[in-house]
């Protein structure tokens, strides 16, 4: 069977995860997908940049429009984040007939209608696990699996930068900054970290749990969102003395509006009694709770950030793509779904 091409648009901590697993587990991704996987071209801003995987020289490309144009790719991976140019770089990949793996929280949260219905129009598939709490399958389950169900509410520790800081501050009485450097340097925060303490990341990701779990669309600016950077060593010393911790959460709820059903989402500090399980999830792990009216309650636990836990989420997503596209079908689109009235922020 011919390989299929892909192409991997920025190679930073998730990118270079990327090729190293590609290399690594070249042979079971081929028996898995059933075709080879090959990469054909990787787009980068800085060359000449250290990377954390031996990334093939002659791959290396500064013209990350002409490799998404060529028109002979059937995957591209977009991990460079923002909002441009990933947006018009997906959007060509769709026009020109690849399918598409993302984990650009931040995009989807914004203008994900946009990229859904060039998905659409395409054909193609558009898939994002990784977007949402890295290696943790969340997307999936409440796209197809609770799909049959109703989903009430998800309540979820969903960046991985401000639980490693605010679990450090609990443990070790530890300054911000130093704090924040650490997390940086293992590969958590967002190339500007004021995405994670001011709890924008997390905002996106629950704009993007919140559309999926009532079937609706909320956008990044639907969400209520309050940081950490507020958090002080003497409030997180009072809540160890009420034995709670804090916690930064994302809350997303079904509740009856004016005009029927109505989703309300948040994020803000929250204290967490030391018996609550969401209050043992630790570091950079992510924690991810579901409340459903048939399967009762759910929690999804595990590496939220780094790049090999969200490189693997990418994986797979890039297997289910690829399977699809050698069997010229799509995974579920977005479209189906039933506009469900979002609550204004002041309503939360
Ligand atoms: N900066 C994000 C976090 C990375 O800390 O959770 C994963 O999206």
């Amino acid at each position: 069977r011919k390989p299929l091409r892909l192409a991997l648009l920025g190679c930073g901590s998730v990118g270079s995860q990327v090729v190293r697993l590609l290399r690594e587990q070249a042979d079971d991704l081929t028996a898995r997908t059933g075709a080879e996987i090959e990469l054909v071209g990787v787009a980068v801003r800085r060359p000449d940049l250290q990377r954390d995987a031996e990334v093939p020289r002659e791959l290396l490309t500064t013209d990350a429009v002409g490799l998404v144009s060529r028109g002979d790719l059937d995957l591209v991976v977009e991990v460079i984040g923002g909002i441009e140019p990933a947006r018009s770089l997906i959007l060509t990949a769709l026009e020109n007939g690849a399918s598409v793996v993302t984990a650009n929280k931040a995009l989807l949260a914004e203008d994900g209608s946009t990229l859904f219905a060039a998905a659409e129009k395409a054909n193609r598939d558009l898939y994002y696990e990784a977007a949402v709490a890295g290696a943790i399958p969340i997307i999936r389950p409440l796209r197809e699996s609770l799909a049959g169900d109703r989903v009430r509410r998800v309540l979820g520790i969903v960046n991985g930068t401000t639980n490693f800081i605010l679990d450090k501050m609990d443990t070790l009485g530890s300054g911000f900054a130093e704090v924040l450097e650490e997390a940086q340097a293992l590969g958590y925060a967002e190339a500007d970290p004021t995405a994670d303490v001011e709890g924008y990341d997390a905002a996106a990701k629950a704009a993007i749990l919140a559309s999926l779990a009532f079937h609706t669309r909320v956008t990044a600016a639907d969400v209520y969102r309050e940081g950490i950077s507020e958090v002080s060593a003497s409030d997180v010393a009072s809540a160890r003395d009420m034995d709670s911790v804090v916690k930064l959460l994302a809350i997303c709820e079904l509740r009856d509006g004016p005009n029927g059903p109505a989703v309300s989402a948040r994020v803000h500090p929250a204290m967490i009694p030391r018996s609550h399980p969401l209050a043992s999830v630790r570091g950079a792990y992510n924690a991810v709770f579901v409340e459903s009216e048939a399967a009762g309650q759910l929690m999804f636990y595990g590496p939220g950030a780094g790049g090999s836990p969200t490189a693997s989420a990418v994986l797979g997503d890039l297997v289910t793509v690829a399977r699809n596209r050698l069997n010229d079908v799509r995974g579920p689109g977005e479209s189906a779904y039933a506009q469900c009235e979002v609550l204004p922020m002041g309503d939360t």
